[in-house]
């Protein structure tokens, strides 16, 4: 089993490339699908979400090139609905983009339940009351069947109850080649929707109003084929700015858009670290000694919750108390139990956590319980004391492309090491 090995206590000087966003791209990825004629992806992250998706592409009869490792070209003319790989389908959670793209391109979908990390419940009831606005049935079992009753999907108005990019992203991908006119009311405004429209119209859609909360789609016939460059991670880039924070050092963030980050910028010079924005990067400057802060998580443009644990760890050593409430995910604190294995003092009550900060970390042997958890989990090995392991790792590469190689060049001493699972358990079994 691969973990990483983190001898913790390095500041983190030099300069790190941003890489394309994991969840444009996995709307961008099923989009391709829509597209009659061949559409080049440009800047799209090395990951194995991405990875995956461009399989269940493939397994639907699209032809898939890498061009290079981070543009592909993908031709989804010859492309059905059926014959998906199913069990690559349930690894990810953004199967569900695949809904809102076969039933514009095919009229039907078969997908899998979506999968991907656990946070608490994540319904999907604003997808399917947004599918079955357009005209379709949706029969959720352990399967996602969907069908256009009329063979082809037709415009709506649909008001979304809850803000979930989730659904704003799947049904402008259902609208897109629908007949007429869908508004989407009380949409999400996350940049990766913006980047969805962006995408879609640069291939002859007519998706006006993305990145604010009224959205509306034209439904045009057919998509024709073209290039397009996904934007920079602003989770990925939060990242590096909260792990700077922590270690301390100076790092130029690179491949960015500065706006995207504001509210991560901002918080972190509440907590005392400089941060210049310049028109595609931004340096972070930190002393390592952090002063509290209160977040709170909500959808875009407030804290995003994708930061909170990366956010959390920064908190976690920082002088004073400092209150985080989760203001989108019922269950976002998993990575707390691990982090108290390292000396991290935090007291959890339903969606809000107070962190004690202490001085340091010490390193311990912890579990990467979802993506973002175990970027946090990394950082807290960066900046504590001694060695930690971080295992699962699998979940942090299903989001950060070359994670390990990134933080080895800003001069962190992180390595992947090869183990039989829980070594240390076997062994004492044993004897
Ligand atoms: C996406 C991101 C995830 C991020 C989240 C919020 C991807 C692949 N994942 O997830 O990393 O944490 O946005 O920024 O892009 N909800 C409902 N009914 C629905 C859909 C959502 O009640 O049909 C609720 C959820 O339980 C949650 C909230 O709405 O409390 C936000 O969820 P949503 O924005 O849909 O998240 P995802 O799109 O799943």
């Amino acid at each position: 089993m691969e973990k990483y090995r983190i001898a913790g206590g390095n500041r983190l000087h030099g300069e790190v490339e941003i890489s394309g966003a994991k969840n444009a791209a996995v709307a961008i990825i099923p989009a391709a699908l829509m597209v009659d004629g061949i559409c080049r992806i440009e800047n799209l992250p090395q990951i194995s979400d991405t990875v995956t998706l461009l399989h269940i592409l493939e397994s639907l009869g699209a032809g898939v090139k890498m061009i290079n490792p981070s543009t592909v070209e993908i031709d989804s003319r010859h492309a059905t609905w059926k014959g998906a790989d199913y069990d690559r389908m349930r690894k990810i959670r953004a199967s569900y983009y695949l809904v809102g793209a076969m039933l514009s391109r095919f009229g039907v979908a078969r997908t899998t339940m979506p999968g991907g990390c656990n946070f608490g419940v994540r319904p999907i009831d604003q997808h399917v009351k947004g599918m079955n606005a357009l005209g379709a049935t949706v029969d959720v079992t352990d399967y996602i069947d969907a069908k256009a009753i009329h063979g082809r999907l037709r415009g709506a108005e649909i008001y979304l109850d809850k803000v979930s990019v989730g659904a704003t992203m799947n049904i402008i991908l259902a609208a897109t080649l629908a007949e007429g006119r869908t508004i989407i009311e009380n949409a999400a405004r996350e940049p990766h929707i913006v980047d969805l429209a962006n995408f879609l119209n640069s291939m002859g859609a007519d998706v006006r109003g993305a990145g604010t909360d009224t959205v509306k789609i034209n439904g045009v016939d057919r998509l024709h084929g073209g290039t397009y460059a996904i934007i920079p991670d602003q989770i990925e880039a939060g990242t590096y700015m909260a792990a700077t924070a922590a270690c301390g050092g100076e790092v130029l963030i690179t491949n960015v858009i500065p706006k995207h980050l504001d509210c991560i910028s901002a918080k972190l010079r509440e907590m005392g670290v400089t941060v210049e924005e310049y028109p595609e990067s931004v340096l972070v400057r930190s002393s390592g000694r952090l002063r509290r802060a209160n977040v709170k998580t909500l959808p875009y443009p407030g804290f995003p919750t994708d930061m909170q644990p990366q956010m959390g760890v920064a908190l976690a050593v920082a002088d004073g108390t400092s209150v985080i409430t989760e203001g989108v995910w019922d269950n976002r604190y998993k990575y707390v139990n691990q982090l108290r294995k390292m000396g991290a003092q935090f007291q959890v009550d339903g969606r809000v956590a107070v962190v004690e900060g202490v001085e340091r970390l010490h390193g311990a042997t912890v579990e990467a319980c979802d993506l973002r958890a175990g970027a946090a989990l990394v950082i807290a090995g960066l900046c504590a004391d001694g060695v930690t392991t971080v295992e699962d790792i699998e979940y942090i590469e299903r989001g950060y492309q070359d994670l390990v190689g990134k933080l080895q060049a800003l001069g962190a001493d992180i390595r992947i090491v090869d183990e039989p699972e829980h070594s240390e358990r076997l062994n004492a079994n044993a004897g």
